[in-house]
């Protein structure tokens, strides 16, 4: 069985320390989307690590990581990951493994990201700029390059000839983009070095035998269901399935082989990047949730957007992936609000809903809110359910009524000790 961790909202909502937290109970953790857009961070010693696609159970002595098929890899970036992991000591070789069938990242890719953003102007995506969009617009259209390339004496006149394609295309952007591109592929060679050092498989192939095994494996989601290519806010959304679905494609599991889908959420809802956002705060109360949540995007730096939860959304991810159980994250952010406010219906076109319409930009929705009390606790040094606060147990115990899925996790601080299993 292969069970699946997933954001439920617009990204960030805590994946990377979670699986970091549950790798122990596995064998194998495996990525099988998104790319070096994602940022996950880990902390536990006193140190953070933020990990971009390397699977975040790489620290843990007892379990394989495997970056799948749906994947994209830039390995310039990816290098740098494994620069920064070098001093821990981790028997990188034998631990994580990388499918031949994944798509690479091409330093074109990052311009041609840069190029359509720019001619959208006011109307851009706020992409991260990695390449994602471009690197997987190649897969669909036939047109990308395989990690499996790389084991033939043919990839670098591959990679030349669509090198090439992509600066013509960049030229009818017509915006102006500054690049040295020699200095670009100087890096990203390196990178493939790198990368050419590590096992190659098929890890379709390798998960299916695992799973004869009987071995746990944890697929290890990057974004939100918001993001979903499919499901989320399009066009403000990422180039890949994020839902429980992209599972299945992007590692080769069958839907029958799909264990416990386990969704995690934020107290609160946080965004970064463009696109609708219905419970955004532009107040105090937002402007405390970013500087108490030190919201800024792992990958770019850049404030994430803060609002309250909205249920909607949520109950729409927990019905799109099937969520079997949920994990609440940063529940100590709201210690210190009087009030906590959830959205659980929208006012649209005059009446009221309760699930996502086609369009949620705040020109079509209006978010209604439900009231709680909040608490004035610190949780940051809790570790048993007991010591919740009573106005945080009604919270939870309103969302899982709300859900008809029960909380097994609340976490209360960055670190991997700072987790209530409930
Ligand atoms: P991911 O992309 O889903 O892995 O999430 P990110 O790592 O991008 O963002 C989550 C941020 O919140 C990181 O800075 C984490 O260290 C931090 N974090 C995770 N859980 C908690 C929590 O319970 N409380 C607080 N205060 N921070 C948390
Ligand atoms: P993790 O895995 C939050 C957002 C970008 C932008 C949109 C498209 O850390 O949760 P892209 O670079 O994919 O073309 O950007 O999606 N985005 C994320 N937001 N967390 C992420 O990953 C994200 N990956 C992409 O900000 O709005
Ligand atoms: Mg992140």
């Amino acid at each position: 069985m292969v069970d699946l961790l997933l954001g439920l909202q617009w990204g960030d909502e805590g994946k990377g320390k979670i699986v970091d937290v549950l790798t122990k109970d596995y064998d194998i953790i495996a990525r099988f989307q998104g790319g070096p857009n994602a940022g996950h961070t880990l902390e536990f010693d006193g140190i953070k690590h933020v990990l971009h696609t390397i699977p975040s159970g790489i620290f843990h002595e007892n379990a394989i990581n495997v970056v799948g098929n749906g994947v994209v890899i830039d390995p310039v970036i990816f290098k740098k990951e494994l620069d920064n992991l070098e001093k821990f000591n981790i028997d990188i070789a034998s631990k994580l493994l990388i499918s031949r069938k994944a798509h690479l990242i091409l330093p074109t890719h990052r311009l041609l990201d840069a190029a359509s953003e720019a001619a959208k102007g006011k109307a851009k995506i706020g992409s991260t700029l990695k390449g994602i969009g471009p690197t997987y617009m190649d897969k669909t259209g036939r047109n990308g390059m395989r990690v499996g390339e790389l084991e033939f004496d043919t990839w670098k006149k591959k990679y030349r000839t669509l090198a090439d394609k992509h600066e013509a295309m960049i030229g009818f952007y017509n915006v102006d983009i500054q690049y040295d591109l020699a200095e670009l592929e100087e890096e990203f060679y390196e990178g493939v070095k790198t990368l050419k050092q590590l096992q190659f498989i098929d890890s379709e192939e390798y998960i299916f035998q695992a799973q004869t095994e009987g071995k746990k494996i944890l697929a290890e989601g990057a974004q939100g269901s918001l993001l979903d290519i499919d499901f989320g806010t399009y066009p403000y959304v990422t180039s890949s399935n994020t839902t429980a679905a992209g599972a299945c494609t992007g590692l080769g599991v069958a839907p029958n082989k799909i264990g416990s889908v386990l969704g995690i959420f934020k107290a609160y809802t946080t965004r970064v990047g463009s696109g609708p956002f219905p419970t955004e705060l532009f107040d105090a109360d937002g402007e405390t949730m970013g500087r108490v949540g030190n919201e800024f995007g792992a990958t770019t730096g850049r404030p994430r957007r803060c609002g309250w939860l909205d249920l909607v959304a949520l109950k729409y991810a927990v019905q799109i992936n099937g969520v079997t159980e949920l994990m609440m994250m940063k529940a100590d952010v709201l210690s210190g609000f009087k009030t906590i406010k959830v959205c659980t219906a929208y006012k649209y076109k005059g009446q009221e809903i309760q699930h996502l319409p086609y369009n949620i930009e705040s020109t079509n929705v209006t978010p209604i809110y439900e009231e709680m009390k909040g608490w004035a606790k610190d949780l940051t040094k809790m570790t048993k359910a007991s010591e919740l606060p009573p106005a945080l147990n009604d919270y939870i115990a309103f969302l899982e009524e709300e859900l008809k899925v029960p909380i097994k996790i609340v976490s209360v601080g960055p670190d991997r000790l700072q987790t209530i299993h409930r």
